[in-house]
């Protein structure tokens, strides 16, 4: 059930296929500017939840791992901005440098490791944390930030 009152809500996943389901769903609930925070270790899956909201979007490019790139842009019902801070030296510059922009405004940007940015990570977003590695199940946790992103607790039902 979600927890509006708090503004989390909790799903577990079984597997990788889960986890790209729930994202997927949350898709449809995503509207322009809307920012996504992916946190959990290596192998967590945050790349996974970030191909299954590519499908909701209706996406058919295959989405990977942007590590090298920083950020890619894939056309679907939205813009979807896929970014990767894991390499970061400083989050901070990036930011000051044009990493989060008024482009990103036309579409929804999913973040992994966006702890990184710290204090400077925007206030409005929804946090994904994702719990578990390997084939163990995850525990994901949908933090709504701001009262605006409770709607994706509700689509994740
Ligand atoms: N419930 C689950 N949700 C997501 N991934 C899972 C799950 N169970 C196992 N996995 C596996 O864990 C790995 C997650 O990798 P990835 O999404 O690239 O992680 P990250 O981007 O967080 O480093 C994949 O190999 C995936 O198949
Ligand atoms: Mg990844």
């Amino acid at each position: 059930m979600p927890d509006l009152a708090t503004g989390e809500r909790v799903v577990v996943t079984r597997d990788a296929a889960e986890t790209r389901d729930l994202a997927s769903r949350l898709a449809a609930t995503a509207r322009p500017g809307d920012l996504l925070c992916l946190v959990g270790d290596l192998g967590a899956g945050k790349t996974q939840f970030a191909k299954g909201f590519a499908v909701g979007l209706g996406i058919d490019d295959v989405v990977s791992s942007p590590t090298f790139v920083l950020m890619t842009e894939y056309a679907g019902r939205l813009p979807m901005f896929h970014l990767d801070l894991y390499r970061i030296a400083d989050a901070a510059d990036a930011l000051a440098g044009g990493l989060l922009d008024e482009r990103q405004s036309e579409g929804v940007a999913l973040v992994e490791w966006a702890e990184r940015l710290g204090e400077a990570l925007p206030a409005a977003r929804l946090d994904v944390f994702i719990d578990g590695v390997g084939d163990d199940e995850r525990r994901i946790t949908l933090r709504a930030a701001a009262p605006d992103y409770l709607r994706y607790l509700e689509a994740a039902a």
